[in-house]
């Protein structure tokens, strides 16, 4: 039985990658995993026990043990959590425990289809994928995001703290010695400054049909229909 479609999505924090993730799951009766959650999971894990998220062997521990059920915990969206995400995906073992996990999420035959989205899925985890979108917008923009996101679940913080931890979000993110956030060669970018939710949406379903009506017709045997090669 062949694998799943995979759509993988990667890009900066707070660029929209989520919801775009979530919503394109939904349109196409595919199955969504938010990665990031099982590093916010990790360190959740850590900070619970009062450990460091900066020691490898901690973050290793909690991430090989780690509880699966604790991916729906509210709490992993909160901003302390997701700076100490930040640290644990820094240690190479963290990442190679988490590795099986999300590829065998994607590539389960029961499903029709896996959307993941991160910041290594189409470059480590799914080079394979058949969709590759990678998501970005203006600094400013995302921490005006986040910044509405946090305050809204009653976090004290300031527009300007928030900027500075983003700006410190993806240096450590982009610039990390393994599998640092980059854009797959082969991946397509869509930039979501000044975008509504729905204008990214109705990019990507765009991009992501023509690139599947296109496999598809690669994949269709002669005889079909289709021409196999074009007019001379
Ligand atoms: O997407 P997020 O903000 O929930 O991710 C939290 C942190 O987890 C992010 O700063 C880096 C790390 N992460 C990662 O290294 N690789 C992924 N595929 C997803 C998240």
């Amino acid at each position: 039985m062949s694998r799943p479609v995979i759509i993988a999505i990667d890009g900066t924090f707070a660029s929209g990658k989520g919801t775009l993730a979530g919503k394109l799951a939904d349109h196409y009766g595919f199955d969504h995993l938010d990665t990031g959650r099982l590093y916010r999971a990790v360190a959740q894990t850590v900070l619970t026990r009062g450990g460091d998220p900066d020691d490898a062997a901690t973050a290793t521990g909690a991430a090989r043990t780690l509880d699966i059920a604790l991916l729906d915990d509210p709490v992993l969206k909160s901003g302390p959590v997701g700076a100490a995400a930040s640290r644990v995906a820094m240690h190479i073992p963290v990442r190679q425990a988490l590795r099986d996990f999300q590829r065998d999420f994607a590539t389960d035959t029961a499903r029709k289809g896996a959307v993941l989205d991160g910041r290594d899925i189409g470059t480590v985890i799914c080079p394979d994928a058949d969709v590759k979108l990678y998501i970005d917008a203006k600094p400013e923009q995302r921490a005006q995001r986040r910044y509405a996101e946090l305050t809204g679940y009653g976090e004290d913080i300031t527009y300007e703290s928030v900027l500075t931890q983003l700006r410190e979000r993806d240096h450590r993110d982009s610039t990390r010695a393994v599998a640092p956030l980059k854009p797959a060669k082969d991946a397509h970018l869509i930039d979501t400054t000044g975008l509504s939710v729905d204008g990214v949406f109705g990019q990507a379903v765009r991009l992501v049909d023509a690139i599947m009506s296109g496999s598809r017709a690669r994949r269709k045997p002669p005889g079909t229909g289709m021409r196999s090669t074009p007019d001379s």
